[in-house]
């Protein structure tokens, strides 16, 4: 067992947090998460309307009756989803965690700290953490060059932002990004991380929502079979490498606009990947910490193996490195 400032805080059993997805963060995934005493986010924007998610988070309630969030992913649109109107409706279902991710979330904390929620907002620079935590943001997730999704434009890794983060910030932060197993979990909490988040780790579990030949995909790809899209537009996803995603890299490398790939990109492309498991059908995301899936186990096994083998490293292998003789 791991007590952490993250552990504390939050009042979760493990320092594992399950990072919002689209398409993939639903019901049954985020329950199986908080089942195995983690803390699982439901994806607000997965849903068509506020007033389905109201229906999710219901939903997951009746799977388990340990806590979970949601995750608010607010990003600028030409027509943007009624972001306060899911606020609220997070608000009015009572649940206590929410992950944002994206923009500036202060006019959306002056809603959710007077209904006692605690919010993690996702970074990708340690200057967003400092301005998150000034905010009043509860804890910063800090998203290194590793992650599936948005990296920022920095390309710093973990192994630098944890801890320049940890060393200026006061809140818990949760190191996300690159972290697959036990050994990128004790990494962390090394490097002065409180908690781990992880996206790409929990798509490849029994519960998550997705056809089987994405995981079975995930499981094959190694670190080599990802993609940066979108960076000629300072707005760059890791996404999985396929032909859709080469055709754009190749788009924006003939000086194409976001116009010319919009069709390509569609959300609606990418949830027919998930849905029938056609890797090729559109652009989803995956982070480099697929190279390190090498099965599908349930959200139990996998956080009640992550915590024995972290206990291991720290007791077995590092403690042991500490009583090796020094030769000569
Ligand atoms: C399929 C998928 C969809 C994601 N969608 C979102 C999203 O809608 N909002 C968000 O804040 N992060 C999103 N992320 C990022 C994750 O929450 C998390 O930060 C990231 O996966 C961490 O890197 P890892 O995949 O190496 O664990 C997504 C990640 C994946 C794999």
């Amino acid at each position: 067992m791991f007590t952490t400032r993250f552990t504390e805080t939050f009042g979760i059993e493990h320092p594992i947090v399950q990072g919002g997805m689209q398409w993939v963060g639903r019901a049954e995934l985020v329950a199986a998460v908080a089942n195995a005493g983690a803390l699982g986010h439901i994806t607000a924007l997965t849903q068509p309307t506020p007033e389905d998610l109201v229906k999710e988070i219901e939903r997951c309630r009746e799977l388990t009756d340990k806590p979970f969030g949601v995750n608010l992913t607010i990003l600028p649109a030409i027509t943007p989803p009624p972001y306060m109107e899911y606020a609220q409706a997070i608000v009015d279902s009572g649940v206590k965690y929410v992950e944002t991710a994206g923009n500036n979330p202060t006019e959306f904390l002056e809603i959710f700290k007077p209904a006692g929620i605690k919010t993690i907002h996702k970074a990708t620079t340690v200057r967003h953490a400092l301005k998150a935590q000034q905010i009043g943001v509860d804890a910063v997730s800090i998203d290194g060059f590793d992650c599936a999704g948005h990296p920022g434009e920095d390309d710093v890794t973990n192994l630098i932002l944890i801890p320049r983060a940890a060393d200026q910030l006061d809140i818990p932060i949760i190191a996300s990004g690159g972290i697959s197993d036990a050994r990128g979990m004790v990494a962390a909490l090394a490097l002065g991380a409180d908690a781990i988040n992880m996206g790409t780790r929990f798509m490849a579990t029994a519960e998550s929502p997705i056809h089987d030949r994405v995981k079975d995909h995930l499981v094959q790809a190694d670190e080599r079979m990802t993609d940066h899209i979108f960076r000629s537009f300072r707005n760059t996803a890791r996404v999985a490498k396929n032909s859709v995603s080469q055709e754009v890299i190749r788009i924006e490398k003939e000086g194409g606009q976001f116009e010319d790939v919009r069709e390509l990109v569609s959300g609606a492309r990418g949830r027919t990947v998930y849905e029938t498991g056609d890797t090729d059908a559109g652009i989803w995301s995956a982070g480099l910490s697929q190279a390190l899936i090498e099965d599908v186990p349930t959200c139990q096994e996998l956080v009640d193996r992550m915590i024995t083998e972290a206990e291991e490293i720290i007791n077995d292998r590092l403690a042991g490195l500490l009583n090796t003789p020094v030769a000569g």
